[in-house]
């Protein structure tokens, strides 16, 4: 018979062999006739499976929701003074993605994992809350450097009502509304952020949609495939920042002294 020769990769989510490359079993011709977009193409390659419409579509909502905030947040401003120092492309966008972390733009997967744990625990926003600060945990999802309860972010407002609109279940996000409501009698700035809305709203799709079991969506929360959405969307105006500097012939970034202590 014949012999297999044992393979060193193992790959499951694309096939470039036959005539045509396929995404999780889907040709290309099928995707470009049936007029799918990149969040299907996402649904393909990240969770092997063709999602709802409402699905994908709020997959690429949180796309371009996420694609850019200004030249002042960390990433942008990475991606800036490295451009500005000479570098390409890669090199300037990949300065701005590694700033995307537990502070910035990182905290979607932490967010799911625990608002779900709350949530399926039955704890009380207090419980919660109150918890995490014992352990010494600031709440993944809520707060933001320039927003506030009365100035909150149209991001979220936004996603959540989408959600509200085409979801089943949007159980975790109002919980989280629930925890932000508290978090808000403590303090002005600690809102629920655009990786809050995101990591509860993603709960919400992937229990709600009937298309994972629960064992499935336990993998997706514990190996962390949302913070892949943030990293995603914020390369397309990392990017743009790049062509920004380069066009306008941006010399070399140097900060002003003036805007450093410098002390003993
Ligand atoms: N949970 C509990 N308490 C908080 C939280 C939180 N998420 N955020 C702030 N606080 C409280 C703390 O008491 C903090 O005091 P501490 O420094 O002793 O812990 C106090 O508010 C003041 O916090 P600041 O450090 O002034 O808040 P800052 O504006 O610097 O932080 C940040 C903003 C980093 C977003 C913060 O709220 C945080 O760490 N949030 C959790 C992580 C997160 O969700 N990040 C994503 C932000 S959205 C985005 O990047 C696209
Ligand atoms: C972002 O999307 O970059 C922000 O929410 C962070 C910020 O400070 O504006």
């Amino acid at each position: 018979g014949k012999v297999r020769a044992p393979t060193h990769i193992i790959s499951t989510i694309s096939d470039d062999r036959g005539e045509e490359p396929c995404y999780a079993g889907v040709p290309m011709s099928t995707i470009v006739e049936k007029g799918m977009g990149v969040g299907d193409v996402i649904s393909l390659l990240w969770f092997k499976r063709s999602l709802p419409r409402y699905c994908t579509q709020f997959i690429e909502i949180c796309v371009m929701l996420c694609a850019d905030h200004g030249p002042c947040v960390s990433g942008a401003h990475n991606t800036i003074v490295t451009a500005r120092a000479g570098k390409d492309l890669v090199s300037s966008l990949v300065s701005g993605l590694l700033t995307i972390g537990p502070r910035f733009g990182g905290a979607v997967d932490d967010a799911a994992r625990y608002f779900k744990d709350a949530y399926d625990r039955k704890l009380s926003p207090y419980e919660f809350v109150e918890g995490m600060k014992k352990k010494g945990i600031r709440v993944p999802g809520i707060g933001h450097r320039i927003k506030r309860g009365d100035n909150r972010d149209k991001r979220v407002e936004l996603l959540q009502l989408f959600a509200r609109t085409h979801f089943p279940s949007t159980k975790y996000m109002e919980y989280a509304v629930e925890v932000e409501t508290y978090t808000l009698s403590k303090a002005n700035n600690l809102v629920m952020n655009v990786d809050g809305a995101i990591g509860t709203l993603f709960l919400d799709l992937l229990a709600g949609s009937g298309m994972f079991s629960k064992q499935e969506i336990d993998e997706i929360v514990s190996i962390g495939y949302l913070n892949g959405l943030f990293v995603l969307a914020r390369s397309i105006g990392l990017i743009g920042h790049t062509f920004d500097q380069k066009r306008l012939k941006q010399p070399l970034y140097r900060h002003p002294w003036e805007d450093v202590l410098y002390t003993k």
